[in-house]
């Protein structure tokens, strides 16, 4: 394994990112109300080994040492969202003081560590209670979602220097409302393509609540896919287009290009029936940001696949006749994914390219999920982890060098934790959590490495 580590330009930013119900548990502590995690999780048979985010990482009992772990670690900022029902525990009207007294500690505990807090307001954990009415289905949920963001601004404004409204709203929308491997199990396909653009509107008014706020720097998080087709027939290259809107072009046109992507009907035929949008919805959606949010993780390869069911009535969402294949002959992690470098320099080029006023971006979570084993005298050796954290970084420097404007990049994970439906069989902390013991905290060999690393760049080595 080579330590060389990838020299990037002074003032570029280092971070690590958590999200709420991944690692917070105290599920029904100082008021917080249930999300449609708390029961998709609670459902038989929907996440691996019946896996909840009731005690996870224990992480709202522990944000002390936490912070400790951020500090000794170095970064810039840290990545964590806030739970909607934590904040308001009915998803609208009644805000929970206790709630925001949790954020409102961290931030301030990050701070005195000189440590600047990035605020992702919704990382999946919608109130049930405004699913109870049909979730993200309605127009209605982004109109609250614009008044919780409004009351988190308010008390957390004057300390946060970056908000990110949504993340991966890809995985809210068609993992949670039509494969339904996500909460909240949903099946369905007008009902997402509805919830892909709610998701959108209650982005762009969370954007206007955060200006009107005084807010610094707004943005979201996006899932990017850089797809590639099997081979070069036309059908596989009509798939790779389905494709292309499903994953990114949903997203990219109406936040940087004002207009819906051109390729809805090819992909989802009548399913897309546009009753769910309003005028005036692009103006909203498409507010100017100060940033956009990438995750990467692996590419993805398309081959043409006839539809599963025959009659476009029954299709879901993402049942757009295109089926994932892995010609990749390199290493996999635990979650199954080729680990490709090379394919983030290709996303972060094609995107710079397709959209040339993109705004600058923030890499918010990179990372992987490893087998990692606590040897007897109780380190954790994850050489792999080091591997793909450099080779990633060489090749987001590669993307920089070729022009693309990127200001950070935040390591995904600092800990250990509820990995959604695969539970915490899949472990993608620089500290490894032991959660048979308390949630014990052990820093891995990639944290010392991350550690390192962020200590060359700010010594300008
Ligand atoms: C993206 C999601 O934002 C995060 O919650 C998840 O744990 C990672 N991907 C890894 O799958």
């Amino acid at each position: 394994m080579s330590t060389d580590f990838p020299v990037f330009p002074p003032g570029f930013r280092f971070g690590a990112a958590t999200a709420a119900y991944q690692i917070e548990g105290a599920h029904d502590e100082d008021g917080r109300g249930p999300s449609i995690w708390d029961t998709f999780s609670h459902t038989p048979g929907r996440t691996a080994e019946g896996a909840t985010g009731d005690v996870a990482c224990d992480h709202y009992h522990r944000h002390a040492e936490d912070v400790r772990l951020l500090t000794d670690l170095g970064v810039d900022s840290y990545r964590f969202s806030v739970s909607w029902p934590r904040v308001v525990p009915q998803g609208r009207g009644a805000v929970n003081g206790k709630g925001l007294d949790f954020y409102d500690r961290l931030t301030d505990d990050l701070l005195a560590a000189g440590i600047s807090p990035a605020v992702t307001l919704y990382h999946w954990d919608l109130p049930q209670a405004l699913e109870d009415e049909g979730g993200w289905r309605n127009r209605a949920t982004a109109e609250a979602f614009a008044e919780y963001t409004a009351a988190v601004a308010e008390r957390l404004g004057d300390r946060v220097e970056r908000w990110i409204t949504l993340n991966e709203p890809y995985c809210s929308a068609f993992v949670g409302y039509a494969e339904g491997r996500h909460a909240p199990g949903a099946q369905e396909g007008t009902g997402a393509l509805a919830a892909a653009h709610h998701l959108l509107l209650a982005h762009g008014l969370a954007v206007r609540a955060l200006r009107e706020a005084g807010a610094r720097e707004v943005g979201i998080t996006l899932n990017l896919d850089r797809i590639e087709a099997a081979s070069d027939s036309a059908a596989d290259l009509a798939a790779l287009r389905r494709a292309e809107t499903l994953h990114n072009d949903t997203w990219t046109e109406p936040l940087f290009a004002g207009r819906y992507p051109t390729g809805e009907a090819e992909t989802w035929g009548a399913l897309a029936d546009g009753s769910y949008r309003r005028e005036g919805d692009l103006e909203v959606i498409g507010a100017p940001l100060d940033f956009v949010g990438l995750n990467f993780y692996r590419p993805l390869t398309v081959v043409d696949a006839p539809h599963r069911e025959p009659e476009p009535a029954l299709r879901t969402a993402v049942d757009i006749g295109v089926r994932e294949t892995d010609p990749y002959g390199t290493r996999h992690t635990t979650m199954g994914w080729p680990v490709v470098p090379e394919s983030f320099t290709a996303l972060l080029l094609d995107l710079k390219e397709r959209y040339p006023s993109l705004p600058p971006a923030f890499i918010t979570e990179n990372g992987s999920a490893e087998a990692d084993v606590v040897s007897p005298d109780g380190r954790v050796d994850d050489a792999d982890r080091v591997s793909y954290l450099r080779d990633h970084l060489h090749a987001l420097l590669a993307a920089m060098d070729a022009g693309m404007d990127v200001r950070g990049y935040y390591v995904w994970s600092l800990l250990d934790n509820f990995e959604w439906a695969r539970g915490y069989g899949q472990r993608f902390g620089i500290v490894h959590v032991d959660y048979d013991n308390d949630a014990k905290r052990t820093p891995k060999a990639s944290y010392g490495w991350y550690r390192d690393l962020i200590g060359a760049h700010r010594a300008g080595r």
